[in-house]
């Protein structure tokens, strides 16, 4: 192993082994996750692409603590997600991940500002921090002019931008975001990109798509099928042995 694979796996965020989420509903079972052994490095941008029902959402919320795997092991940020109790995932959900969904999930009730500011409360930052946080991440975005908006006085690129300020707001490690532009058009999709990739040189931000030349911009895209990893361009370009001995397993 070189200096450079050695460094990569001590600096991974994310490590996935044999990850498997199986959906039983009476005595039908979809196997939606089927055995992904997968290491995501701290910083950079990595595009999950797949077909519809392939499992990548699923991925996800089992990498943010949302959704529970029926096997494997999953280590995020130094943290054995399968050995924490409930309090630890609260946690680690809090603290460690900021989530950006396709249909932006802000409250309609609360301007830009209030909802930047709302994960913070849950995290028990003081008042005026919060206030100061929220403002600056929103200028930072190009929303300055835009604090006071309710999420129906803005554009989808507006909602989007704003719902990312708020991943943002407890400055997570992971920023993972499901379809981000799956409701905008291809400009907007195009900045909303931009910016996750100019996000992402501080953090990791994975993103799910299955709009490929979005995925092109990405500094690594992993493809998944039927729950399956099917090709990965770190492992093509690289020929890092160091990760890819299981996952080769995957690859045809
Ligand atoms: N809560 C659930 N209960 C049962 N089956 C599910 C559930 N969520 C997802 N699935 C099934 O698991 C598979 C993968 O779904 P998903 O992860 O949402 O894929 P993608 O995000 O790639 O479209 C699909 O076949 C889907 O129908
Ligand atoms: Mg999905």
């Amino acid at each position: 192993m070189n200096k450079a694979n050695a460094a990569a796996n001590q600096g991974a965020l994310i490590s996935l082994k044999g990850l498997t989420k199986i959906y039983r509903k009476g005595q039908d079972s979809v196997r939606a996750l089927d055995g992904i052994d997968l290491s995501l490095a701290e910083k950079g941008m990595v595009a999950i692409v797949g077909a519809s029902g392939s499992g990548k959402s699923s991925l996800l919320h089992i990498v943010g603590a949302m959704d529970h795997p029926t096997d494997g092991e999953i280590v995020v940020a130094g943290q054995a997600l399968r050995t924490l109790p409930e309090s630890g995932l609260t946690r680690f959900r809090r603290k460690t991940v900021g989530f950006v969904f396709q249909s932006f999930n802000l409250i309609p009730n609360l301007s830009a500002l209030e909802n930047v500011m709302l994960p913070m409360e849950f995290n028990d930052v003081p008042g005026e921090e919060r206030h100061a946080r929220a403002k600056t991440l929103l200028e930072k975005i190009g929303l300055g002019a835009r604090l006071h908006h309710k999420p129906r006085e803005l554009s989808g690129g507006e909602q989007q931008r704003v719902a990312i300020a708020r991943a943002l707001a407890n400055n997570p490690p992971l920023i993972m975001a499901d379809e981000p532009t799956g409701n905008l058009d291809s400009k907007t999709g195009q900045i909303i990109y931009e910016l996750l990739k100019e996000i992402a040189r501080e953090r990791t931000v994975v993103v799910v798509t299955h709009a490929e030349a979005l995925a092109q911009l990405a500094d690594r895209v992993v493809h998944i099928r039927d729950g399956k990893l099917e090709s990965d361009s770190q492992s093509a370009q690289t020929g890092n042995t160091h990760f890819e001995t299981r996952r080769n397993v995957n690859h045809v």
